[in-house]
Parts: C-alpha cells; sequence; structure tokens
C-alpha cells in the first residue's frame, strides 16, 4: 500500500503543464511538504534514453513501438523512482504519465485501449494517481502559446503530427477524465495563470 500521495498533470501541447507545475512545487515548498518531481518520458537514465529515442528519432515509429517505448521507460521509472518515494510517504508530482499513452498512442494513435491498460497495469506495479490534474487545451490555441513561447522550427517527433492527430489527443483526455471524473479533474487552460493555480491548489487539498 501506498502511504504518499501521486499527482500527475496531463494535457495536449502548449497547455501551460510546466508553468503550473513550477507554482505547485514552490506551492508544495513553501507549505514544507515532502515531495519529488518527475517526468514521463524519463525520469531515471534509461528513462531519459527512451525520451531522446522517442522524441529525437529520425526513423518512423508506429504507435506500438512507440507504446512499448514509453511503458518499458515507465516500468523502470516507477520501480526505481515513484515507487519508492510513495512508500516514503513523500508527494510525487509527474509531469505526464500512462494518460499520456491512453491519450496520445490510444486514441489520437488508435491502439486499443484494452491493450494499453493490459501493458500499463503491468508496468505501474499498482501505482496509480491519487489526483490527475488535466489541462484542456485546443490545438489551435496550445500552438499559438507555444508559437510565442519557443520556436515552433523545433518541434520533436510527437508535436509535429499535425492538427488532427492532436484534436484527437485532446478528444482522448476529455473522454478519460469522463470515465474516471473522481480523479482525473478537468482544468481549463485558457484561464489566466493565477485562476488555474488556486484550483489546482483547491483539487489538492479536497484530496
Ligand atoms: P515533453 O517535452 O515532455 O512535452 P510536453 O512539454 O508537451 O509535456 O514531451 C513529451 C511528449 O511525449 C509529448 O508530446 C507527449 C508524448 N507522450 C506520449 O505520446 N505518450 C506518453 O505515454 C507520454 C508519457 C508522453
Amino acid at each position: 500500500m501506498n502511504k504518499g500521495f501521486l499527482i500527475t498533470f496531463e494535457g495536449g501541447e502548449g497547455c501551460g503543464k510546466s508553468s503550473q507545475i513550477k507554482l505547485f512545487t514552490k506551492f508544495l515548498e513553501e507549505e514544507k511538504i515532502d515531495f519529488i518531481l518527475s517526468r514521463e518520458p524519463g525520469g531515471t537514465n534509461i528513462g531519459e534514453d527512451i525520451r531522446n529515442l522517442l522524441l529525437h528519432s529520425k526513423n518512423e515509429i508506429d504507435s506500438k513501438t512507440e507504446f512499448l517505448l514509453f511503458s518499458s521507460g515507465r516500468a523502470d521509472h516507477i520501480r526505481n523512482v515513484v515507487k519508492p518515494a510513495l512508500e516514503a510517504g513523500k508527494v510525487v508530482v509527474l509531469d505526464r504519465y500512462y494518460d499520456s499513452s491512453f491519450a496520445y498512442q490510444g486514441y489520437a494513435g488508435n491502439l486499443n485501449l484494452d491493450d494499453i491498460k493490459l501493458i500499463t497495469d503491468f508496468a505501474i506495479d499498482g501505482c496509480v494517481p491519487d489526483l490527475t490534474i488535466l489541462l484542456d487545451i485546443s490545438y489551435e490555441y496550445g500552438f499559438a502559446r507555444k508559437a510565442k513561447d519557443d520556436n515552433l522550427k523545433n518541434l520533436d517527433r510527437i508535436e509535429s503530427k499535425g492538427k488532427e492527430y492532436h484534436d484527437k489527443v485532446r478528444r482522448g483526455y476529455l473522454e478519460l477524465a469522463k470515465k474516471e471524473p473522481n480523479r482525473i479533474k478537468i482544468v481549463d487552460a485558457t484561464k489566466n495563470k493565477e485562476e488555474i493555480f488556486k484550483e489546482i491548489v483547491d483539487l489538492f487539498l479536497k484530496k
């Protein structure tokens, strides 16, 4: 049984996840809450190697291969970072987790959701989030924000998949939230930063 608290941040490209995670972890620091921050893909040495392959490979990678790579990185991350921290009673903040696989490789990449569930359950060893913040954003809004923040010429392999793919990612996330309303909370990512932050803290404190 986990003693800690697992909170994950999810959303499409340009949803403002990074700034909200920064604000939220600053809040945890101020409240003297013991936490770790990690990310997927990544989070361990092997995870970062796999991240590099997934985001920057010049080769075609189909959805199934993509998903299995994300999942192997995830298994390593859970075993070596997430589970030990939860067992030590910490709050674990994750920048993306398995809901990304359902939205991107499942809903947008057309993989069977039951297959994703089976392999995900195998990879995560019972580490289901206590709370998932879904920063909901349209393709147009998200990529407009991205264009302002950084150079759209440097899009990675997954960011470059186009509007149709990213529209499906968004719809996928909303479906997931509909299926698990107690865990996945939708936050309108077009609101201002402070308002969103307040909403996230309220959701966290309620849990
Ligand atoms: P990242 O640089 O973390 O993107 P962002 O800043 O948008 O979070 O890159 C992660 C990319 O990997 C992002 O495009 C979403 C994708 N992804 C999947 O497709 N499946 C997954 O299971 C995970 C964890 C991420």
